[in-house]
């Protein structure tokens, strides 16, 4: 296995990405990616505009073990490791772009959509 020597460089910047995401949220999304795009957006957004906690998620999605079973053929599941039951957001943007934060840490050949 092959661990990125900028390691600790990619975690401080990430640290400082969390400090400012409160001042970047103030832009409206204009859209909602794939077969979300048509849900109110009550779905997602129960009392805040912010990303929704994983349990939302499981409303139809059902579980980590169900989103698994469906990445079962990957290597590695991105839904199975030693990560554990993570938020959905911190990889699935559902108004960006989203963001395999894997390779952070690794170099997987894994695209998302
Ligand atoms: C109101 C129901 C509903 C909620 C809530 C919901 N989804 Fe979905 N999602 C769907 C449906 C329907 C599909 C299309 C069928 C499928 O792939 O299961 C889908 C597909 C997806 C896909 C695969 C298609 C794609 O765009 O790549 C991803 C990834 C996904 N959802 C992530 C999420 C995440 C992350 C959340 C929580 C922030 C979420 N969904 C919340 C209904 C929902
Ligand atoms: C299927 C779930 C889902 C639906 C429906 C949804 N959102 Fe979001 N929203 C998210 C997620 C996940 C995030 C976290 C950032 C991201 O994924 O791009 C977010 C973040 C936001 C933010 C914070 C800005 C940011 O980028 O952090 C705003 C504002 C927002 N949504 C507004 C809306 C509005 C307005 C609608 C209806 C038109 C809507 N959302 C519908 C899932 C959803
Ligand atoms: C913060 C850094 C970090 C992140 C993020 C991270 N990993 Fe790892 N991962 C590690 C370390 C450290 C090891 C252990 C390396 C070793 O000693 O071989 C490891 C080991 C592994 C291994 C077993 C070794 C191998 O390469 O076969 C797999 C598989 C793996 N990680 C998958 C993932 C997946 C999937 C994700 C995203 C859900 C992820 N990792 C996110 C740091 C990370
Ligand atoms: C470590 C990053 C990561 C996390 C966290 C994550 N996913 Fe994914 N997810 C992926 C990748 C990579 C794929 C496959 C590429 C793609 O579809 O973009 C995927 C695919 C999916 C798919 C489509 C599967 C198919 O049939 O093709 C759904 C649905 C999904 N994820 C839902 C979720 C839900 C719900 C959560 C939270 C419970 C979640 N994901 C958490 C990385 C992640």
């Amino acid at each position: 296995m092959t661990l990125r020597p900028a390691l600790l460089g990619v975690m401080a910047a990430a640290l400082l990405a969390l400090g400012s995401a409160g001042s970047a949220s103030a832009a409206m999304p204009s859209k909602i990616n794939g077969p979300h795009a048509k849900l109110p957006c009550s779905t997602c957004h129960l009392n805040e505009m912010k990303a929704p906690l994983k349990e939302t998620c499981f409303g139809c999605h059902g579980s980590y073990a169900k989103v698994a079973e469906r990445t079962a053929k990957m290597n590695p599941n991105p839904h199975m490791n030693h990560r554990g039951e993570q938020q959905c957001t911190n990889c699935h943007s559902l108004h960006a772009e989203s963001r395999f934060e894997c390779n952070d840490c690794h170099n997987f050949k894994i695209n998302m959509k």
